[in-house]
């Protein structure tokens, strides 16, 4: 069964990817700012205004952001087990554009 299935899935992958393009930082940052800033810092610089919430360019030092892409596919919020954050439902091209923008911004540990 799994030889089979591998190869469909490969497949449909193929076939949906023309449907959304690349993610655009651009709008990426905007939906950041719309659904996130009110509690995560989602630039380069300036603190979280909810100071529980980790600033966005620190992400990547937690863990790989390809991590986060999937929660994110899946409808789940990484860390955000807590009632104090919503859940979110993003559309894969939406899901794209956050990406795109959170690897603009990434810094490494130290800085
Ligand atoms: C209402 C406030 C609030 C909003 C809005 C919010 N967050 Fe959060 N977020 C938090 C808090 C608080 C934490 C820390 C939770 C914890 O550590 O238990 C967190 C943690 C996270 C983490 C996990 C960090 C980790 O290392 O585990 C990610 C990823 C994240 N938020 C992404 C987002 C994204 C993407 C959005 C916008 C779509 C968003 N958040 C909107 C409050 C918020």
């Amino acid at each position: 069964m799994k030889r089979l299935t591998i190869p469909l899935l490969a497949a449909s992958l193929a076939l949906a990817a023309p449907a959304f393009a690349k993610g655009s930082a651009a709008q990426g940052k905007k939906i950041a700012e719309v659904n996130c800033a009110e509690c995560h810092s989602v630039d380069r610089t300036g603190a979280s205004k909810n100071t529980k919430s980790p600033p966005f360019r620190t992400l990547g030092q937690r863990y790989p952001l390809q991590e986060l892409e999937e929660s994110l596919g899946e409808g789940i919020m990484v860390g955000h087990e807590g009632p104090e954050m919503p859940l979110f439902e993003f559309e894969p091209q939406e899901i794209e554009d956050l990406m795109a923008y959170l690897k603009t911004i990434q810094v490494k540990k130290g800085k």
